[in-house]
């Protein structure tokens, strides 16, 4: 029978034996943030529902569609945040980050909400990693950002990693570009989806980002006639120096990248770069990450014009991506602890001090000596300490090392000592 309860549709629960997986990634992503010089931001997780509908863009999905809203019961109007850049946008502006230096570069991570159809990879509630580099317009930013995004799934071991990448100028250069694309579809206008048609009339550079079967075959048909114009051709000239520069710099740190003129990403506050990176073996929810620059976005939030480029990746995506792949964290517990009736006050006592420094399991059931030590074996920790009373009442303790099969008496002072030797090993070892 199904529980009376279930987690709300398009949220899921991470076990224990998810969350390890979870918690390795985001140590290694730690890691490199740190090692980049990025600094930890927490904002919110909801916000007044005016900035995410001011800045992701009023004809947007997350807007129109997706957004968690709700009241208070001040009646102030709110919602989940759909994504962070806006909620550390409004932060950078409300501490006057600007002020104390030209340069900020932050990063965080949480649960954002959106309210979309659930299905494998895309979910109502999930996470996002989410860098900024706010207050430079150089080329040099970008190209940090995207080497920085790169870098990140290769902690995780993503190899074969592409980065595809466009350049959607200025809002006056999407909005020209997107008349052409108006006057190209619309002699075919009954044949492309809803979906599409509305976005043909709202925000037509959208319909190049559409998930139709019947869309995308008549998209690549005119791809292939070569018909469709791109947008990098309408770049005015400094948007195409940026460009220029943008691939050179990527080329020189050694990223690889696909140029994808069909690349317009889902917010509109993007300015010249826009990029992501997707793994097909997802299916249709095939991003893993995405970003690019946002020249105007915090003039829009009423600060003075201010520069910058970023990222988000979806975790459970990447993650989800490891686990086909057979990625698994390494089971933990390191060291269990075996007593008998007249040793059970002692190995309480050992197993509190261990724990300053190794992860250490305990029988707390009062199970007999048998059972302590076949649940020792199926625990998988490395080392046994076994605490017989004969043995303890000689000042003696055994250490069994479950790898190699041997067995050993020592005192127990000499016993860290001895663990930290034998990890020491096996991390030379691997
Ligand atoms: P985004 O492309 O909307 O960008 O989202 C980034 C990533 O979040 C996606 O590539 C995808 O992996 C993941 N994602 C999005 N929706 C879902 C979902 N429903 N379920 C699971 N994963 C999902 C942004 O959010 C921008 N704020 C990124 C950015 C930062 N641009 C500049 N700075």
């Amino acid at each position: 029978m199904a529980p009376k309860h279930q987690a709300p549709r398009g949220t899921r629960d991470l076990l224990p034996a998810d969350t390890a997986l979870w918690r390795w990634a985001e140590e290694r992503a730690r890691g490199v943030l740190d090692r980049y010089g990025y600094g930890e931001l927490r904002t919110p997780m909801f916000e007044d529902y005016e900035l995410f509908a001011r800045t992701a863009g009023e004809s947007s999905d997350v807007v129109q569609k997706e957004m968690y809203r709700f009241q208070d019961l001040g009646e102030r109007d709110l919602a989940l945040r759909p994504e962070f850049t806006a909620g550390v946008m409004r932060a950078y502006l409300e501490h006057g980050l600007g002020g104390r230096a030209r340069v900020h570069r932050l990063w965080s991570t949480g649960p954002v909400f959106r309210y979309g159809r659930p299905q494998k990879g895309r979910y109502r509630q999930f996470s996002q990693l989410n860098c900024e580099l706010i207050g430079s317009p150089a080329p040099g930013a970008d190209v940090e950002i995207v080497t920085l995004f790169v870098d990140l799934y290769e902690a995780w071991g993503f190899a074969d990693l592409s980065v595809v990448i466009n350049s959607v100028g200025q809002p006056a250069t999407r909005r020209a570009y997107g008349e052409r694309l108006r006057a190209l579809f619309a002699p075919m206008r009954d044949k492309l989806s809803a979906d599409s048609q509305a976005r043909l009339e709202t925000n037509p550079l959208r319909v190049l980002d559409t998930k139709d079967e019947g869309d995308l075959a008549l998209i690549a048909a005119i791809r292939d006639e070569g018909r469709m114009p791109h947008l990098i051709d309408e770049l005015d000239a400094d948007d195409r120096a940026h460009w220029d520069a943008v691939l050179a710099g990527l080329d020189a740190a050694g990223i690889r990248y696909e140029i994808d003129h069909g690349l317009v990403r889902g917010l509109d506050y993007y300015t010249r770069t826009a990029f992501e990176v997707h793994d097909r073996s997802l299916g249709a929810q095939s991003a893993l990450g995405g970003g690019g620059r946002y020249d105007g976005l915090i003039e829009m939030l009423g600060g003075s014009p201010t520069p910058g480029v970023g990222f988000a990746i979806g975790l459970d995506r990447a993650l989800l991506v490891l686990e086909q792949r057979g990625a698994k964290a390494d089971a933990t517990t390191a060291v269990c602890l075996v007593a008998m009736d007249g040793t059970r006050a002692a190995a309480t006592k050992l197993a509190r001090d261990l724990r300053r420094e190794f992860v250490v399991e305990i029988d707390v059931e009062g199970r007999g000596f048998g059972a302590q030590m076949k649940a020792a074996g199926k625990s998988g920790a490395r080392f046994l300490v076994i605490l017989g009373e004969e043995e303890w009442g000689r000042g003696e303790i055994a250490l069994k090392d479950s790898k190699t099969g041997t067995q050993r008496t020592l005192a127990p002072g000499a016993l860290a000592d001895a663990l930290r030797a034998g990890m020491r090993d096996e991390g030379d070892r691997s």
